[in-house]
């Protein structure tokens, strides 16, 4: 048979009354005096397969204590109607072949602290609430796509190994490149993406990057995935209320395509529905007299903390855009706020419900001589950005960008105290294995 024509459990409400035959794994068992259960997916679903005293051939029957958590199977059996389940139907077991033992598998049904899980990651995976998260990321993912291309951007793959700082110089990966001196692993595509948009005028990537902070938060990985966007033609404002519809556009599919996983991963809805309506846009300054009343303190000219962000997020309970901040706690590549030189043209988004920034988005300077002032102050050598100035040297324009850290997006989403489980095998200052 065609590999598209095999039958699948989510596909079974369509041969009620019909015996299948079908490959995958037993994710639980359990027995009452008459009844075997067996909790059997195959990756499309999940449902209840029926072993019963009787009716199911008595060498079938007696395989069950053989069917440990995690052995991999071949059911046959025939399709009924049930009332449990998300598809209704269970199946009565006849037939049984073991593909591979289950072994003693290390997770079982108790509790298990998060290192050990996170050691067992590659096994961890396969359990409910790892499948119900890893769906939504996906959709997530999805989303994104589908956004960005009804809006006629192109995806632009920028490179991982690269020459040129792109956001802070201590956050660095470096490893030997050839004979060429260092390489860093990318904090961002950014640039890359900025010489795009003379070619394509809105471009997108979505790839792994490289943070080398010793953060040991809930909110920081070593490698995450970003999405990041830019557009030539689009100016602060038009930047953030692209920003606003896009969260819009992923919040609505996620309500409307994981009510399933966000059940078992028993997510309130509620405060995600609200961040439906319009975000609170906030200048810093606003900002700052705003965390004066409610705490904590932010001393005017300071970067916001995590703190910071929780309380903003808390106060108004759906994402907040923090705009124009203070130009020395910015990247090099930030517009100067025309009227205030201290500041720049950039918002931060800040979630709701503790899981601050998710994205940094900014307009882009596009005088050349303030760029090197910038690079200077930064300690970062200007050599290496003399194609990235070529972009302001030929035909440049008003353009902007951002960057979606899609496992704090994900773990906003799907009510994940820590990201670390927002990716399937993460890295952290701690953690290079499974
Ligand atoms: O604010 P960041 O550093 O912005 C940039 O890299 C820009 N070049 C993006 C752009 O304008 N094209 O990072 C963007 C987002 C943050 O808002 C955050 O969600 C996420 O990336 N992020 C991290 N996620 C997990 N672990 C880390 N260490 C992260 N650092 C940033
Ligand atoms: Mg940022």
């Amino acid at each position: 048979m065609r590999w598209n024509q095999r039958i699948t459990i989510k596909d079974l409400p369509l041969y009620i009354g019909q015996t299948v035959t079908l490959p995958g794994w037993i994710q639980f068992s359990r027995k009452s005096s008459q009844v075997r259960f067996l909790g059997f997916r195959d990756g499309s679903g999940l449902i209840q397969a029926l072993l019963i005293k009787g009716e199911t051939p008595e060498e079938v029957f007696g395989l069950w204590s053989e069917l440990r958590q995690e052995a991999s199977v071949s059911i046959t059996g025939e399709v009924a109607a049930c009332e449990q389940g998300p598809l209704g139907v269970e199946i009565k077991v006849s037939h049984i072949d073991i593909l591979g033992t289950g072994g003693d598998f290390p997770l079982g049904r108790k509790e298990h602290g998060p290192d050990f899980l996170h050691n067992l990651r590659h096994l961890w995976l396969r359990s409910k609430k790892q499948v119900a998260l890893f769906q939504i990321r996906d959709q997530v993912i999805q989303a994104i796509h589908e956004f960005l291309w009804s809006q006629s951007f192109v995806k632009m793959d920028s490179p991982i190994l690269t020459g040129t700082v792109g956001e802070d110089p201590k956050g660095l990966f470096k490893l030997d490149y050839f004979d060429l001196g260092p390489a860093y692993l990318a904090q961002t595509g950014q640039l890359y993406l900025e010489a795009s948009i003379f070619a394509h005028g809105r471009v997108f990537c979505f790839g792994p990057t490289f943070r080398a902070e010793k953060s040991k938060t809930r909110r920081h990985l070593a490698e995450f995935w970003m999405l990041e966007a830019e557009m030539a033609f689009f100016d602060a404002q038009d930047n953030i209320d692209l920003q606003e519809d896009l969260i819009h556009f992923i919040l609505n599919r996620v309500l409307e395509r994981c009510l399933a996983p966000l059940e078992v991963l028993e997510r309130d809805l509620a405060p995600l529905k609200r961040s439906l309506e319009p975000f609170v846009r906030l200048d810093y300054k606003e900002a700052v007299k705003l965390l004066a009343q409610i705490g904590p303190l932010l001393v005017d000219g300071d970067d916001l903390g995590a703190t910071h962000e929780t309380a903003l997020g808390e106060h108004f309970g759906k994402p907040v855009f923090v705009m124009d901040y203070p130009k020395a706690v910015k990247a090099f590549y930030m517009k100067e706020h025309p009227e205030e030189p201290t500041r720049v043209k950039c918002a931060d988004l800040i979630a709701p419900e503790g899981h601050g920034e998710i994205i940094g988005g900014s307009q882009r300077e596009e005088d050349i001589d303030k760029i090197l002032a910038r690079l200077a102050e930064a300690g970062l050598a200007p050599e290496t950005y003399d194609w990235y100035l070529d972009l302001r040297r030929y035909g440049s324009v008003v353009h902007s960008g951002f960057g979606i850290g899609l496992e704090r997006l994900v773990g906003w989403m799907a009510g994940m105290h820590h990201i670390r489980e927002c990716i399937p095998f993460p890295r952290m200052m701690e953690r290079l294995t499974p």
